[in-house]
């Protein structure tokens, strides 16, 4: 069966409710939100606002046990064993950084290897380039040709010439669209010897992920842009990894103890949730997850693969424009980016969000892919359930014509 854009779109106020009509794509930079995600974070700050983990009386306890249902969507959404296994962060980006600030200061000595590749986004490069500036590890690069493909023989041709502790690898790019072979590249990390943190900002919303199957150590994504709010991710961590780490950030909630002398941490997931915690957004989240779970992945996946093969094919078809990465469609997912000739990014996006196209150009942070593509920045259009072919037929045409426009000019 295929999916109904139209019930799905109506679910969506952003797309009915706005005076101006407009084609919002640019859902790799964050997604759009359902009524229903709206109406449970309000109802959360409506009826059930009390801290958690803190207070016993009933208002507290139903706040508590909200917050920790949410944490248990989470888990199943992931497929994690327990729920001290996810941990909520402020963002995909906070995740990471905890990962590399906890796990990677404590485990990572002199002349051991970060492997990263040309695909990830600066979220994932840059904490390791921290932590280098501060330690003698090394950042060791995938290598990759032009139609950005990450293979298996690539990484182990790296592996092998480091000493990897971990991999660092993104289940999609949020420029191309390619996605790695991520449950063989684990295993071939794995065999030697690094653990892999998997960057699922993108994949997860276009595709079931399972981190139990796919053999992950770690893995990060955001609330944003998978139809959630702003303000929350997650970090999911195998327990015996996560119960060997040491908080990141310090202070209210993550400890078991303070005495003038010290303090000693609370238990997972506390021990890394300082402070009052994103409750709304964790209530959002798990809305979030809810909703997109009314409709099965095949129907998504199906209906993601048109847009994504009917831009591709009108995108070809203009002069001077280049697809930047693979020439396949059926290697592309959720996103595409290209350049044109003589016309900037951020041009081309000035005159087609005037009309009403929302799109991204720039380096959509990720300058080190775009410097091994030899281009200082794309145009991005990327796509949510909610797009429509006759979105993507209004707007090549309007593409066309911004082009001869700057062309002229
Ligand atoms: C692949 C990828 N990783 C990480 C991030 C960072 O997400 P956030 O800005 O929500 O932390 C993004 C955001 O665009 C992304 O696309």
């Amino acid at each position: 069966m295929s999916m109904d854009t139209e019930v799905i779109r109506r679910q969506f106020p952003f797309l009915t409710a706005r005076g101006s009509p407009c084609a919002y794509l640019d859902s790799a930079a964050t997604a759009q939100k359902p009524q229903s995600v709206i109406d449970a974070m309000r109802q959360q700050e409506e009826m059930h606002t009390a801290n958690v983990h803190r207070g016993m009386y009933p208002l507290a306890e139903e706040a508590t046990a909200i917050y920790e249902a949410a944490r248990q969507s989470v888990q199943s959404f992931l497929g994690a064993q327990a729920p001290q296994e996810i941990i909520f962060t402020k963002n995909c980006t906070e995740a990471v950084n905890l990962v590399a600030k906890s796990w990677g200061k404590a485990n990572l000595r002199k002349g051991d290897a970060v492997v990263l590749s040309p695909l990830e986004h600066h979220s994932a490069i840059v904490p390791w380039m921290q932590l280098a500036e501060h330690s003698e590890i090394t950042l060791a690069w995938v290598n990759m040709d032009a139609s950005c493909a990450y293979t298996v023989e690539s990484l182990r041709t790296t592996l092998d010439t480091v000493q990897a502790k971990l991999v660092c690898i993104t289940g999609q790019s949020n420029v191309v669209g390619v996605r790695p072979p991520l449950k063989e590249s684990i295993e071939v990390a794995h065999n030697a010897g690094a653990l892999v943190l998997v960057d699922a900002a993108q994949l997860c919303v276009h595709h079931p992920v399972n981190v139990r199957e796919l053999g992950c150590d770690f893995l990060a994504f955001s609330g944003h842009k998978l139809y959630g709010p702003t303000g929350i991710g997650v970090l999911y961590g195998r327990r015996e990894l996560l119960e060997g780490m040491s908080p990141f950030l310090t202070g209210g909630s993550m400890i078991r103890e303070v005495t003038r002398k010290g303090f000693s941490s609370a238990e997972l997931p506390q021990k890394f949730e300082a402070g009052t915690p994103p409750i709304t957004q964790a209530v959002g989240l798990a809305a979030a997850i809810k909703w997109l779970g009314q409709y099965p992945w095949g129907e998504i996946e199906a209906h993601e693969r048109t847009l994504i093969e009917t831009t591709f094919a009108g995108l070809q078809s203009i002069p001077r424009l280049r697809i930047l990465g693979s020439d396949d469609p059926g290697a592309i997912s959720g996103c595409m980016s290209f350049v044109v000739e003589g016309v900037h990014p951020h041009d081309l996006t000035a005159i087609l969000g005037d009309q009403g196209f929302c799109l991204r150009g720039g380096h959509h942070c990720a300058q080190p892919l775009h410097e091994h593509l030899g281009v200082p920045a794309s145009t991005r259009i990327s796509f949510g359930m909610y797009n429509t072919i006759a979105e993507v037929q209004a707007f090549l045409p309007a593409l066309e014509k911004a082009i001869h426009l700057l062309s002229k000019s």
